[in-house]
C-alpha cells in the first residue's frame, strides 16, 4: 500500500527537525572519501523537503552545519560550504515553484562573505513564499543560542525595557533564533545515532524523537513517510494521562 495513504493528513506534525547523519559512513562503505558522501546527500535533502511539503508540514529545519563542524578538516569544511552554496543557488527556482520560504538560524556571519551573500539573496527572494518554511541551521549550536538569548533578554532588563518578573517561557521563545517557528513536533535522526547533539534543545522539549539506521544519502520519501506514520502512532501526552487525552479527543 502507498505509504502516503497511511498518513492522517489531519495529524501531520507542524514542525519537523532533521539531523542528517551518516554521509561519511555511507561514502566509506563505497570505498570513497567523506566529501563524496556529502555530495550524495542532496537527493535526500530534496526528497525530504518535497515529501514534507506534500503532506502539509509547515516547517522543516535541517541541521546542515553545527558549531562543532568547524573542527573538521579544512578541506571538508570548505567542501561542505561550497556544496551548500551551490545547492542554495541551484534549488532557488525549485523553492519558488513550491512555495518554500528559506530561513537560517545560527552564527551565519562566521561563514565566508560569498556564502553569506547567496544565503541572504535566497532568503530575500523566498520571503513571501508561505507553503512551508525551510530553515537551515548553519554554524548552529543550541547552547550557544540559549546563551545568546539570555544576553539579549538581560540587555532589555538592564535598559528597563523588560522587568525580571515578565520573563516567562513566551519571552524566551521570542528571543530564540526560532522565534517565528512553531515548536518542534518530530525530530528525525538518520544513521543509527541516538543523540540530539546540541540541536534545538529548548524547542524539542515535547518532540517525538525518531531514529532510523538509514544513512542520510539513502534517505528517501518512503523513509520520511515511515517517520510520520510512526509519529502518528505515538500518543503525545504532554504530561497528561492517556484517559485525559482520550476525553479531549472525543
Ligand atoms: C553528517 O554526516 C552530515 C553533516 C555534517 C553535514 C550535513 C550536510 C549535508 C547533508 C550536505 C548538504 C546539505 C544541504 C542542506 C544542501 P557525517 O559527515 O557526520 O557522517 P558520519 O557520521 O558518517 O561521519
Amino acid at each position: 500500500m502507498d505509504k502516503k495513504l497511511q498518513i492522517d493528513l489531519q495529524k501531520v506534525p507542524q514542525h519537523v527537525a532533521v539531523i542528517m547523519d551518516g554521509n561519511g559512513r555511507w561514502a566509506k562503505g563505497k570505498g570513497m572519501g567523506r566529501i563524496f558522501g556529502h555530495k550524495n546527500a542532496l537527493t535526500a535533502v530534496r526528497e525530504t523537503i518535497q515529501s514534507a511539503n506534500e503532506i502539509g508540514v509547515k516547517a522543516i529545519t535541517l541541521y546542515a552545519f553545527s558549531t562543532e563542524n568547524w573542527n573538521r578538516p579544512k578541506l571538508e569544511v570548505n567542501a561542505l560550504i561550497n556544496l551548500l552554496l551551490t545547492s542554495l543557488k541551484k534549488e532557488l527556482p525549485n523553492f519558488q515553484e513550491n512555495g518554500v520560504q528559506v530561513k537560517a538560524i545560527g552564527n551565519t556571519n562566521s561563514f565566508p562573505k560569498k556564502f553569506q551573500k547567496v544565503l541572504s539573496e535566497v532568503i530575500n527572494a523566498t520571503q513571501n513564499n508561505s507553503k512551508i518554511t525551510l530553515t537551515f541551521a548553519l554554524s548552529y549550536g543550541s547552547r550557544e543560542e540559549i546563551v545568546n538569548t539570555i544576553k539579549n533578554i538581560s540587555k532589555k532588563v538592564v535598559n528597563n525595557e523588560l522587568k525580571i518578573e515578565e520573563i516567562d517561557e513566551k519571552v524566551i521563545n521570542n528571543h530564540l533564533y526560532t522565534f517565528n517557528l512553531p515548536e518542534v513536533d518530530l525530530m528525525i535522526r538518520t544513521s543509527g545515532e541516538r543523540r540530539v547533539s546540541n540541536f534545538l534543545l529548548w524547542q524539542m522539549a515535547y518532540a517525538e524523537l525518531y531514529f532510523t539506521n538509514v544513512l542520510w544519502p539513502d534517505f528517501r520519501k518512503s523513509d520520511f513517510f515511515d517517520a510520520i506514520i510512526e509519529y502518528q502512532n505515538r500518543e503525545r501526552r504532554f504530561g497528561k494521562t492517556s484517559e485525559q487525552i482520550e476525553t479531549s479527543n472525543e
